[in-house]
């Protein structure tokens, strides 16, 4: 499916709002692709899909996960949130026609990350957290120029302050979260 009309799609399905996050999210995946070695097509369209099952109730998700048997864990039954990233790469599959299975994985785990990512997973990952229409917070700059020189770098600068913010508003933390920031930080290459 072509780029353009997959645009259509989520700016049909989400929020105005989010559907510039995901603007957003498409064109600095394109730019880290470009980089990072990446084939920037694969980038876009993991960026412009990454939210596409985001739109969903709590009991939408719970009950759109069971149907296409995702596991659900324990932290995804308290914060079923968690899920829209894990449904959105069986949405890609299925609504949008996408079959390669890295993209898939890059919508699949851009909410958690997780240890020993492709290099476009890294890139969706970080470029959800970086794109220019969030709001602006202090660490902002240092992890944007951190995605253009180290991924890793990036990845690890951004799950620890992902870690630390969820944990200050007491908020369910996904252990593959955790287990990222762990991961990279002891597979750092000094
Ligand atoms: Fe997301
Ligand atoms: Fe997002």
């Amino acid at each position: 499916m072509e780029i353009e009309q997959l645009r259509k799609y989520m700016k049909a399905i989400l929020s105005e709002k989010r559907y510039n996050h995901s603007l957003g999210v498409e064109e600095v995946a394109y730019d880290l692709g470009l980089i990072h070695g990446v084939d920037t097509m694969k980038a876009s369209i993991g960026g412009i899909l990454h939210d596409c099952a985001k739109y969903l109730t709590e009991s939408e998700l719970l009950s759109e996960a069971t149907k296409y048997n995702i596991d659900i864990s324990e932290a995804e039954v308290k914060s079923p949130q968690l899920l829209h990233a894990k449904l959105g790469g069986e949405y890609a599959r299925e609504k949008y026609g996408i079959d390669d299975q890295d993209i898939i994985n890059s919508i699949k785990y851009h909410t958690t990350g997780r240890p020993s990512m492709s290099t476009l997973e890294k890139i969706v990952y970080i470029a959800d957290f970086i794109e220019p229409n969030r709001k602006p917070i202090p660490i902002l700059d240092k992890a944007r120029e951190l995605a253009y020189n180290d991924l890793n770098e990036a990845i690890i600068y951004i799950s620890y302050y992902t870690l630390q913010h969820l944990k200050d508003k007491g908020r369910i933390i996904d252990p593959l979260s955790e287990e990222t920031y762990k991961y990279y930080v002891n597979n750092r290459k000094f």
